[in-house]
């Protein structure tokens, strides 16, 4: 089963919207598999960030997520990886539709609220870099069969 990886970043942790960017996770249908509040050191961020790396937002991205707390999850479902990308909204929130997460929860590109992973490798990579092994876990979830075929 298709895994992503999701970071409610620190304005979300500040702001208190952790319960509500997770309810919209768990509404949607997507099964809950690895969660934890933590902070990002300056290794783990450059790593996160490595593919901006150069570009003028880089090192205040790397500042941002590592400036409090963040609640990094992994989420699994078919085709999750481009369902949580439609349920964030582009990454500028000021034009992102008001109906995703991004849209409805943020003001500015360097404040957008959350993270998630653009890709299976993307989420493979992230994944990986966030979590153990151990740390996602396996259980049947109530009610997958009225979710898809
Ligand atoms: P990016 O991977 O392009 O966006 P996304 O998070 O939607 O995959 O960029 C990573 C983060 O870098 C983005 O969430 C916010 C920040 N960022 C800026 O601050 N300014 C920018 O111009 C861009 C493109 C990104
Ligand atoms: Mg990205």
């Amino acid at each position: 089963m298709e895994r992503t990886f999701i970071m409610l970043k620190p304005d979300a942790v500040q702001r208190g919207l952790v319960g509500q960017v997770i309810a919209r996770f768990e509404a949607k249908g997507c099964k809950l598999v690895g969660m934890k509040l933590m902070k990002v050191d300056r290794a783990l961020a450059e790593q996160h960030y490595a593919e901006h790396k150069g570009k003028a937002f880089f090192e205040p991205t790397v500042n941002y997520i590592m400036s409090s707390p963040v609640v990094a999850t992994v989420w699994e479902g078919k085709s999750v990886v481009a369902i949580a990308r439609e349920l964030m909204g582009s990454t500028n929130p000021a034009g992102a539709n008001p109906g995703t997460i991004r849209g409805a929860y943020g003001m500015d590109i360097s404040r957008n609220v959350i993270h998630g992973s653009d890709s299976v490798s993307s989420a493979d990579r992230e994944i990986a870099l966030y979590f153990k092994t151990e740390e996602i876990l396996e259980y049947d979830k109530a009610g997958q069969e009225w979710l898809s075929e």
